[in-house]
């Protein structure tokens, strides 16, 4: 343990505030002319360069090392740089987007994809990585969707925190951890019309009960920084909102986590037209508490002048800087600055068989099986293979934002079907583009030939990954270009076809669901996506995926989910069915989505044949016992996640028609019957009222198992 406090009082002022900026590795690497233009983009001197504290996009460990070990040469304080980077769904091995992760409803799944990411990530420097990422998503069209764990707050949380203790480890000064940093805060999901960085308006309620759970959960869990969003929320951008940095975060949560701007975010006040210059950025970000600044230069330029002036004292800039050598210190860098990384040990961590065969695992896990008519899983005998389509010998499967993963690394579909089944005859035809401007179909007469000489046809769609991520809304969400006709021509020549699909968002396949016979929905599954797609084709593993997202029959239906409340006017009057709740149908479409949350098929056949409570009344230090029984009426094995789901009938304000309280993913051999347990409390069931609080009323309960779309068992709780 190093004694801050003694080094902070040798630091001059202009050193104290160095820790506070985090720029991009390139200004630390290039020298002489070539430096001259980023650093003036950047607003930086050559001295101010001396001081800065951390670092973000760098390219592995030996640049770590090198500007670590040129930076602690020149310091005369020896203050390490810190180094953090996104590492979101792996780093050189890559496992399924954070979207597929919440369909596998598996935390300790997640947690050990992760464990592999802290691995070979902290090997090749990162000390500190942006993740989780536990925006709350309802809209398709927003491209971060693939960030997100999707439309359920309890999920979200709970990923969240499964993240971040795995990311963590036995101590995040130990050379294989990470420490982690919980992201946007708040409610960057709720993008107006699903534009990247557009304004978010929520009422109060909404907030508290949908947005803001999974953060605060990240909060518990003992994450150890935070990052403003981006957005404007309720008028006012988050990094810059008092009521959100704050009220909430501060005066409510307690929170005194270290916070770290987004990319420019405090450059972008001036864009916001909240300030009309750096310094009033600088000035009203650090006033809400945010620490560093990530790429702008307000701080380093004017933090200097605003303490002269009187605005801020030095003790505040002290207890800033001091959260930062904090982290540091608790990385253990001023033992070794270099957190165990080393060039030696990337190649060695990296991409090992071990960390291919667990992302292969993972990406069969997450993956749903969204339609099956019976059709799959094919039978390992068959002769010949035709795999059609932009995805069939597609490398670019592992998804937006995969740090150091390669394309060239990932399993396509075609090589994943040939290793599975290496006696059959493989062809793999394009047929057409995946870019919404692909329209030439002169690439369908040689698949039709190729489904029709085919005992089976694996046909792979899907949007190009680049559709997804930052800055990648879309406005249309079904299949981009002429994929839709090219499954339709295949049919025709072969009905023995069965559709997988690449995906970074829900897409509105409404056509393709009309079109073949099976969908299997992989999302971006990472390194080993071929190979997990043939795993779950012939049968070797039993999907078990769920939605942790609705998928809309159109694109105008967005935003929908599952836990929406019932108008005035609902179209059906039964209780148990979710978007009837709402009053006029779309003209065309109806107000049902295609595959609502939870959502999700499997080889097995699971028989929900009970739900039984352990009293129908209960008062608020009580404990209700819930157990429900379900038989695997099939002989395979598989898995199922089993939901436990609330309505509050009638509240002081209008409560959602379905909330998912409880899940557990089980295994269950051929023919065998589980009971699985849950235990509802009164915290369970409450929700934020008028007044501003949490409360629960006594009343009538709705407790239902089953999924959004199809609960089964409603029995009745009562709260007294
Ligand atoms: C993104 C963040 C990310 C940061 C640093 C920003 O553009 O919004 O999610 O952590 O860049 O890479």
């Amino acid at each position: 343990m190093k004694d801050l406090k003694k080094l902070l009082e040798q630091m001059t002022l202009e050193e104290k505030i160095g820790q506070l900026g985090q720029y991009n590795a390139n200004l630390f690497i290039q020298s002489g002319a070539d430096i001259t233009g980023p650093l003036t983009q950047a607003g930086l001197s050559e001295e101010d360069l001396k001081h800065v504290g951390s670092i973000l996009n760098f390219k592995n460990a030996e640049e770590v090392c090198t500007i670590q070990k040129r930076h602690l040469e020149q310091d005369r304080n020896k203050i390490p740089m810190c180094f953090m980077m996104d590492v979101i769904h792996g780093y050189r091995t890559i496992y399924p987007i954070p979207l597929a992760l919440g369909c596998s409803f598996d935390t300790d799944m997640v947690a050990e994809c992760t464990r592999m990411a802290s691995k070979e990530a902290a090997a090749s420097g990162i000390q500190v990585t942006f993740t989780p990422m536990v925006d709350y998503v309802r809209d398709a069209r927003w491209g971060r969707v693939m960030e997100s764990c999707g439309e359920e707050p309890l999920l979200n949380g709970l990923m969240g925190a499964a993240q971040i203790k795995a990311f963590q480890g036995d101590g995040i000064d130990k050379p294989d951890n990470l420490a982690t940093c919980v992201k946007h805060f708040a409610a960057y999901g709720g993008a107006e019309a699903g534009r990247d960085y557009n304004t978010v308006e929520l009422s109060e309620h909404t907030l508290r009960e949908f947005y803001l759970p999974a953060y605060k959960a990240c909060i518990d869990a003992g994450v150890d920084m935070l990052m403003p969003s981006f957005n404007v929320l309720n008028g006012v951008p988050a990094v810059a909102n008092s009521w959100l940095m704050k009220k909430i975060l501060k005066e409510e949560w307690g929170a005194d986590v270290l916070v770290i701007s987004d990319y420019n975010a405090v450059g972008e006040l001036l864009k916001h037209g909240i300030v009309d210059n750096m310094k009033d950025a600088a000035k009203l970000a650090f006033d809400n508490g945010c620490h560093i600044e990530m790429c702008s230069s307000g701080y380093i330029k004017y933090l200097k002048e605003l303490i002269e002036e009187g605005v801020f004292t030095e003790a505040q800039v002290d207890e800033a800087v001091m959260k930062v050598l904090e982290l540091k210190d608790r990385l253990g860098l001023f033992e070794d600055p270099y957190h165990g990384a080393s060039p030696e040990k990337e190649a060695a961590a990296c991409l090992t068989p071990e960390n291919r065969a667990l992302v292969r695992k993972a990406a069969a896990e997450c993956a749903v099986l969204l339609k099956n008519d019976g059709i799959l899983p094919f039978s390992e005998d068959v002769k010949k293979v035709a795999v059609i389509g932009p995805f069939a010998d597609n490398h670019a499967i592992k998804g937006f934002w995969a740090c150091q993963g390669r394309d060239e690394e990932t399993v396509t579909v075609k090589e994943g079907i040939e290793a599975a089944i290496p006696n059959a005859e493989v062809v793999a035809i394009k047929g057409c583009g995946d870019q919404w401007d692909d329209l030439d179909k002169s690439g369908f007469d040689r698949a039709v030939m190729a489904a029709k000489e085919a005992d089976i046809v694996v046909l792979c769609l899907g949007e190009p990954q680049n559709y997804s991520g930052e800055g990648n809304s879309r406005g249309d969400i079904d299949l981009p270009g002429v994929q839709n006709e090219l499954a339709e021509e295949v049919m025709k020549a072969n009905p023995n076809t069965a559709a997988v699909i690449f995906t970074g968002r829900p897409l509105a396949i409404t056509r393709l669901s009309k079109t073949v016979p099976a969908i299997l929905n992989m999302w971006f599954p990472g390194t080993e996506g071929g190979s997990a797609a043939a795993d779950l084709l012939f049968g070797k593993m039993n999907p078990s995926g769920k939605l942790s997202m609705t998928f809309p029959q159109a694109v105008g239906q967005c935003p929908i989910y599952y836990n929406h409340l019932m108008t005035g006017r609902p179209k059906a009057p039964e209780m148990d069915l979710i978007h009837k709740g709402y009053a006029s149908n779309y003209i065309g479409c109806g107000n049902l989505p295609l595959y609502s949350f939870g959502h999700g098929l499997s080889y097995s056949n699971f028989v929900y044949e009970d739900l039984t409570l352990s009293q129908d009344a209960f008062t608020a230090d009580e404990k209700v016992t819930v157990k429900i029984t379900i038989h695997n009426d099939s002989d395979v094995k598989g898995k199922e996640t089993v939901m436990l789901y609330m309505r509050d009938l009638v509240a002081s304000n209008a409560r959602p028609i379905q909330q998912l309280i409880a899940f557990e993913k089980v295994e269950f051999e051929a023919g065998e019957r589980k009971t699985i347990e849950f235990t509802i409390e009164e915290p369970m069931l409450r929700f934020w009222n008028n007044e501003h609080k949490f409360v629960s009323e006594p009343g009538l309960f709705h407790i239902s198992t089953g999924y959004a779309d199809h609960l089964v068992h409603t029995k009745e709780l009562v709260l007294k």
